[in-house]
């Protein structure tokens, strides 16, 4: 048994080295796409509005980019856009579906991967579903950014994201509970998953005022570099605003229509905060893969 293990382990290592360095499977695609994951503590805390209104606004940028649903258990940015998937990530590891066959493309310049509702664990995959799983993702690296909305806290699915990613964008809301568990968060990736180095940022969603906004990230910034040794750089705040439930309930991004709105406003300024702040390097899809498979041997 042991044995095995390590040859899959082995096999999926060549694996991704030959997918991502054969130059016929690479050519014309740039291989530094940025990967940011979208995580919180708390459930309901603006996730999946942000990822999918983030995504756009980098789109509006001229930047082609991909969101992955990697919520296993509740996915719902298809609902959100109001696009019902012919096929998700489910059966691209169950069904032998391929990542071109279910890779939408949206009317609002964006890629997304459906999510595997109902579907729980990553690490419950068997070698081939793994296998199958990470030799399709290497199709993505066309992509100058990919976006992971994932769920809330810190399962193994969820640290499998992070711990691959380049960036983990941690959403909090000011209610104590969602502070709390934000800080949380964020001493989980820093004291478990020690081997990368992953940029964590922080953004503070449904605020009355900057002066909220800016003490609430104070609060984070100030006892994660005390008490974890970490620094977490303050992305941006996201006003409370009604926009953001009528385009839930109308199931149209919110900075599709209305793009001078309070929410639309903020997030342009996240995207242009993150195109100002350097990422690590390494980055891309190969590095995005290997750093996955290593966190699931
Ligand atoms: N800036 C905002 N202003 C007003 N309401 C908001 C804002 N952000 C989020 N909401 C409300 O919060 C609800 C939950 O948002 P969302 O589904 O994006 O959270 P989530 O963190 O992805 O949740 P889950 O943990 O269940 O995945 C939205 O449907 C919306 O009603
Ligand atoms: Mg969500």
């Amino acid at each position: 048994m042991e044995a095995k293990m390590i040859d899959q382990a082995e096999n999926l290592r060549m694996m991704v080295q030959q997918k991502t360095e054969n130059p016929e499977i690479d050519a014309n695609k740039q291989t530094k796409t940025r990967i940011i994951t979208v995580s919180s503590g708390k459930g309901g805390v603006g996730k999946t509005n942000l990822s999918i209104n983030l995504a756009i606004a980098y789109s509006q940028i001229g930047k082609k980019v991909v969101l992955l649903d990697a919520d296993l258990g509740l996915a719902n940015v298809n609902v959100i856009l109001g696009i019902i998937p012919e096929f998700n990530l489910y059966n691209l590891i169950k069904n032998n579906k391929t990542m071109k066959e279910i890779l939408i493309d949206t009317k609002v310049g964006i890629h997304i991967i459906a999510g595997a509702s109902g579907f729980s664990k990553i690490a419950n995959l068997d070698d081939e579903e793994r296998t199958r799983f990470i030799s399709e993702m290497s199709e993505l690296s066309f992509a100058d950014i990919i976006i992971i909305d994932t769920s809330a806290g810190v399962s193994n699915n969820v640290l499998s994201f992070i711990a691959a990613a380049d960036e983990a964008v941690i959403i909090t809301t000011p209610e104590p509970t969602a502070i709390t568990d934000a800080y949380g968060i964020i001493k989980i990736i820093t004291t478990e998953l020690t081997e990368n180095k992953i940029g964590i940022k922080l953004v503070v969603n449904r605020v009355k005022s900057v002066t909220e906004a800016k003490k609430v990230a104070q609060r984070v910034v100030n006892i994660a570099g005390q008490f974890l040794n970490t620094k977490v750089d303050y992305l941006g705040y996201v006003y409370e605003d009604p926009i953001v439930q009528n385009a839930v309930l109308r199931q149209k991004p919110f900075i599709i229509t209305d793009p001078k709105c309070k929410a639309s406003i903020c997030l342009r300024h996240i995207v242009s905060r993150l195109e100002n702040i350097e990422y690590r390097d390494g980055s891309g899809v190969s590095s995005f893969l290997k750093r996955f498979v290593k966190k699931n041997e």
